[in-house]
């Protein structure tokens, strides 16, 4: 069993340069996370090449700065965990090859980590730490210290799950079971073409917001009816999926829809279309490109603009355009992982990934699961974004197992979680 279960995790898969240190997948030391909003928000989503280019120069002080606020040095490591995919592969390529030459130059395992599997476990992570807060509480014993730590890293609470990765890459639901202290995944449903964060993301651009668009659209949406516009889902033919076509989006790419239950499949690229139906039938764009000058791209557009400089610019039909828009993406949301977990009869339900973020989307899943006697779990708001300790703390099973990845090791931009 390796010494004190410390794992320095790298995760570069999309716009965000981070590094984290958790011990035993259940206590984060450091989570350090460089941003690149600031270099993509003006072309109103992510350019890869950018991407590669700022993960280059963000990765070494991000893995700096992880060690430094967990006060450890590398010689302290006993494994380097990386996300090997899904993702861009030049941002990818940056995080996996500093990993491997920081695994060689300690003599310590390297492992491969799947992104999804990384937010599963951004909701794992935040559990176990608060079970370990509480159980050392109760012992009186404060804090529990480094070298003395005897927790294993399993809780009560590992029983199956169905989880919502939701992001703006994904929206993809698993069956999560535990399994000799680690986790097999079976993929239950998913997007057959956007995701669900990426409509957020390209209806705040087509109403003139900044990016990433969720964000925006979350604060925005308290101020209008979620009633007004009558979005609706129709259900989606999966025959025209099957037909053997080729998916048509990044997010479909990461895994096959034959075999899956149509009913627990989502589709994006319809609302985002009706939204833009909308905004032409209604003349909202002229007033949208004045937004998107004077506060995101005109020469006096303030440096950070707020929600409530935002609010100014928009008139009372925007707001109900982007209040019902949520309320659709929500509820489709919640129609499809209910009737998965009522079909699947599990009693727990994960949500995570970037749009997990959203307030509507929390109160509304919680509400749900209340009412229906189910355990609903999020990530912490830092966790559900992308960052590296829930890439860190899924590692962990696998620094258990031995699983570590071999030294060929590449990016693979559209990897699959389980079967
Ligand atoms: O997990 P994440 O950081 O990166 C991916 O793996 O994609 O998710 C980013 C996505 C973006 O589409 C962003 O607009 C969305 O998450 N997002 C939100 C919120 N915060 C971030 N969507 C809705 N409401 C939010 N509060
Ligand atoms: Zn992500």
């Amino acid at each position: 069993m390796p010494g004190n279960g410390l794992i320095l995790a790298i995760e570069s898969s999309c716009d965000e340069t981070a590094a984290a240190v958790v011990q035993r997948g259940s206590r984060t030391l450091s989570s350090a996370v460089a941003s690149q909003i600031a270099t993509h928000a003006r072309y109103g989503g992510v350019v890869p090449e950018l991407a590669s280019r700022e993960h280059l120069r963000a990765v070494v002080p991000v893995v700096r700065a992880a060690l430094a606020q967990a006060n450890i040095a590398l010689a302290d490591l006993d494994a380097i965990a990386v996300t090997s995919g899904p993702g861009l592969a030049g941002a990818l390529l940056v995080g996996i090859t500093y990993a491997k030459a920081l695994a060689y130059a300690q003599n310590i395992p390297l492992i491969a980590v799947n992104h999804l599997e990384g937010h599963i476990h951004a909701v794992l992570l935040n559990e176990r730490e608060s079970l370990q807060r509480q159980s050392s509480l109760e012992k009186g014993t404060g804090a529990p210290g480094l070298a003395s730590e005897t927790w294993d890293g399993s809780t009560s609470g590992d029983q199956p799950a169905l989880a919502l990765v939701v992001s703006g890459g994904h929206t993809h639901l698993y069956l999560a079971r535990p399994a000799h202290g680690s986790w097999t995944y079976s993929l239950i449903g998913r997007t057959v073409d956007d995701a669900a964060g990426e409509a957020y993301d390209k209806v705040a651009k087509l109403l003139g917001l900044g990016y990433p668009g969720g964000p925006w659209i979350d604060n925005l949406a308290l101020h209008g009816n979620p009633h007004a516009v009558p979005f609706a889902f129709s259900q989606i033919k999966t025959k025209l999926h099957l037909g053997g076509k080729p998916p048509r989006t990044k997010a479909a790419r990461t895994a096959p829809i034959a075999n899956l239950d149509p009913h627990f499949l989502f589709s994006f690229s319809g609302i985002k279309t009706a939204v833009l139906r909308y905004v032409e039938l209604h003349n909202l764009r002229p007033e949208a490109e004045v937004r998107r000058e004077t506060l995101f791209t005109g020469p006096d557009a303030p440096p950070s603009p707020t929600v409530d400089d935002a609010l100014a610019t928009c008139d009372l039909q925007t707001l109900d355009l982007i209040a019902s828009f949520q309320h659709a993406v929500v509820g489709d949301l919640m129609k499809k992982t209910f009737a998965a977990q009522e079909s699947l009869g599990v009693l727990r339900i994960l949500v995570t990934g970037g749009v997990s973020a959203n307030r509507e989307l929390r109160s509304r899943f919680t509400a749900e699961a209340a009412r229906r006697n189910l355990h609903v779990a999020f990530p912490t708001l830092a966790l559900s974004t992308d960052n590296a300790a829930m890439i860190a703390a899924a590692a962990w099973p696998r620094l258990q197992a031995g699983q570590f990845a071999p030294s060929g090791l590449s990016a693979d931009p559209s990897l699959a979680l389980g079967k």
